[in-house]
């Protein structure tokens, strides 16, 4: 059923219509748009544009239908226009003329902007529960591991020791950004568009303060032009899901390094790996990979939307219903990438004397070796190169800083004394860099303990 048919002597064609339709996509927003047109029917009675009779049994009619849908009893058309339309007449078949009132001053252009908003706005809670949860596992595990020493890494390069738990943080500090972009994202979302009409808003004297307050929206848009073809927040939204699988693909990526025989860090556990139909041997990180893969489709719906909306004159143009399957896409990628990846991390199992091994090769504690020169007087610069022909030595010599003897150091420089032992080791090294941010690992605590607390406002 079309609702703008009195102007048509012919029907759409069947695949004019399947590819006209956005029913497959939009009918996830059924309750946002009864929600919305309960608002409306309500704001038009109490204005006095429909009697409160007909607002009332609207209002009514529109509840047994958000009913009959939940309930399974009434099955959503698919041939329908969309669910804008499908639930229009599915009300006006219940109650007659009546139900042809609900469109009174108002537009399916304000009208789906209005259910889009609302539905995302409900996403960005649903979306940050999930990244709460996996920041909550950040934070327990950093804990655990606050004095796990691990290699730094810099080029992929053994670079400098530090604590696993600070590793681990660093992710927590990119997934608390996730949280407040998320609700910065809600806040400018939280305008409601509902009043604007077409584009060119109404001449009945509706009260839009009366449907803002029904819908539980903070503002009112100001322009009517904008107000049914900006579609800024779901460009904002697929960025701010875009960055997180940003973070949870480079997160992914070193797991799946970490499994390797190569770093063997970490091993995830049985219930998420797989393995191989040929090497029975394998254990395969599928899970991580995956989570990397997907970012790809979020960057692909950020894109699509921005391309979408980049050359459309105002105000609405159908260009637009292509909006919701791209961040509809995106949402349930990232919650599903973040459904499997926080119980994988929770159950990772962490293997210390391994990344204590590592951490024990590669020269990690070279810098530390220079500081030491310095705290004793010399020129960082000075330090620094007679520390390099020290590592020179030591890999000529198959040696490492901590088994090259003090003689061969007091060759290089005469400043060494026994000392040098004590300040390149690895436990030292780590647990002395307490610069605020710094790896040690009461910085580890207190750092795991404020993202927490942040989680709890
Ligand atoms: N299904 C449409 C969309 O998603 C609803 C708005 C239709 N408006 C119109 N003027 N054709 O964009």
């Amino acid at each position: 059923m079309q609702l703008w048919k009195g102007r048509f002597q012919k029907a759409l064609s069947k695949t004019t219509n399947d590819f006209n339709s956005s029913i497959s996509f939009d009918s996830r927003m059924y309750r946002e748009d009864i929600e919305g047109s309960i608002a409306h029917s309500k704001m038009l009675g109490e204005c006095g544009i429909i009697t409160k009779e007909d607002a009332e049994k609207i209002g009514e009619g529109l509840r047994a239908i958000l009913a009959d849908i939940e309930s399974g009893r009434l099955a959503i058309d698919p041939e329908a226009e969309d669910i804008h339309t499908f639930i229009e007449g599915e009300l006006t078949a219940r109650l007659g003329d009546t139900g042809k009132r609900l469109h009174t001053a108002r537009s399916r252009n304000d009208q789906v902007a209005v259910d889009i908003k609302l539905y995302l706005k409900k996403q960005c809670d649903e979306v940050s529960k999930l990244v709460e949860k996996l920041l909550q596992v950040i934070c327990v595990r950093a804990e655990e591991h606050a004095e796990t020493i691990m290699p730094g890494y810099t080029h992929l390069q053994r670079a400098q020791p530090i604590t696993f738990g600070h590793h681990l943080l660093a992710y927590g500090e990119m997934f608390a950004r996730d949280l407040q972009r998320l609700s910065d994202c809600k806040k400018r979302m939280d305008v409601m568009p509902l009043g604007s009409g077409a584009l060119a808003g109404t001449t009945y004297p509706i009260d839009r303060t009366i449907t803002a307050s029904l819908l539980d929206f903070g503002g009112i848009t100001e322009n009517s032009l904008d107000g049914v073809s900006d579609r800024d927040y779901c460009i904002e939204l697929a960025g701010a899901l875009s960055i997180i699988m940003v973070h949870l693909s480079r997160f992914s990526e070193e797991i799946i390094m970490w499994c390797s025989w190569e770093f063997k860090f970490v091993e995830l556990d049985d219930a998420f790996s797989t393995g191989s139909s040929i090497m029975p041997q394998k254990k395969n990180p599928d899970i991580a990979e995956l989570v990397r893969g997907k970012s790809g489709r979020v960057f692909g719906d950020l894109m699509g939307l921005l391309t979408v909306m980049k050359g459309i004159p105002l105000a609405y143009n159908k260009d637009m219903q292509e909006d919701k399957e791209a961040v509809f896409d995106a949402i349930d990628t990232v919650k599903m990438c973040l459904t499997a990846f926080t119980p994988m991390l929770d159950t990772m199992k962490v293997i210390p004397q391994n990344m204590r091994k590592a951490a024990a090769g590669g020269f990690i504690n070279a810098t530390d070796c220079a500081d030491y020169l310095v705290k004793k007087g010399l020129p960082f610069r000075d330090a620094y190169k007679a520390t390099g022909e020290l590592v020179a030595l030591c890999i000529e010599k198959g040696l490492t800083l901590e088994t090259l003897p003090l003689e061969e150091y007091k060759k290089i420089c005469d400043i060494f004394d026994e000392g040098v032992y004590e300040a390149i080791g690895l436990e030292k090294c780590a647990y002395e860099r307490r610069s605020q941010g710094g790896p040690c690992p009461d910085n580890v605590r207190k750092n795991a303990e404020r993202l927490k607390a942040s989680l709890n406002k």
